[in-house]
């Protein structure tokens, strides 16, 4: 995500310290003692400026959210949105999504949101996609057997490879649209903050779930 550097960036980011995890590796394989209850533990990999997932836990008090974000000045927009809210079931790391497993255990994980995640067009670079099979494999050893996974994008070229690689890695694919904003998917849809740009400019949304088999 492409952005100009915010002004005083270190303070602002000392102001929504309350919502930043700084050592996550310290709740590996305890997240849930750290929220101080048994709810399940969903997490958004890449959650740029936080609309969507303050949003979807403002709407689940039930559950744990963990918005992971690598981009400073995108986490400190997100921790900004989520202070006017101070949702105590929504927490924030920054850390790169490659290397979840310091962070949460083996199957601790109930779900993973991807949305709109950088497509990385050039071929040498497709390790680097979100829905690459090194990240596919990251993502089942992380999730709980029941678990899934709920992609959607506007990059064609993004999501046919990425029903590829779901389907070659052997995980079970359901409820796929390739027009989200006019299917009855849409009903519960969240909008992101990418999903309105591109979907004003007449770009149809994909989306896929997937589950491991
Ligand atoms: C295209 S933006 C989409 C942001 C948001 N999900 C939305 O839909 O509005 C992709 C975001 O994912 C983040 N990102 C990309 N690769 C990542 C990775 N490996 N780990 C953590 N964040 C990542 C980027 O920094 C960027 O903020």
């Amino acid at each position: 995500m492409r952005m100009r550097k915010k002004k005083n960036g270190a303070a602002r980011m000392e102001l929504c310290r309350e919502l930043l995890v700084e050592a996550p590796e310290n709740n590996k394989g305890n997240w849930n003692a750290y929220f101080q209850n048994d709810h399940s533990l969903h997490l958004e990999i890449g959650c740029g400026k936080g609309g969507f997932i303050t949003t979807l836990a403002a709407m689940n008090p039930a559950i744990n959210y963990v918005a992971i974000e690598r981009y400073h000045d995108a986490l400190l927009l997100a921790l900004e949105k989520a202070m006017e809210q101070k949702l105590p079931n929504l927490r924030f790391i920054r850390v790169d999504g490659a290397k979840l497993e310091e962070s949460f255990a083996k199957g601790e994980i109930n779900r993973i949101y991807l949305n709109f995640s950088d497509p990385w067009p050039k071929a040498r670079h497709a390790k680097r996609r979100l829905t690459s099979p090194g990240f596919l494999a990251l993502y089942r050893a992380l999730l709980h057997e029941n678990g899934k996974i709920v992609f959607k994008t506007d990059n064609q070229p993004l999501f046919h490879y990425s029903l590829e690689t779901f389907r070659e890695t052997d995980w079970r694919l359901e409820h796929i649209t390739f027009d989200l904003h006019n299917s009855p998917l849409n009903e519960n849809n969240i909008m992101t903050e990418y999903e309105k740009t591109f979907s004003e400019k007449g770009f149809p949304i994909h989306q896929l779930e997937a589950y491991p088999v």
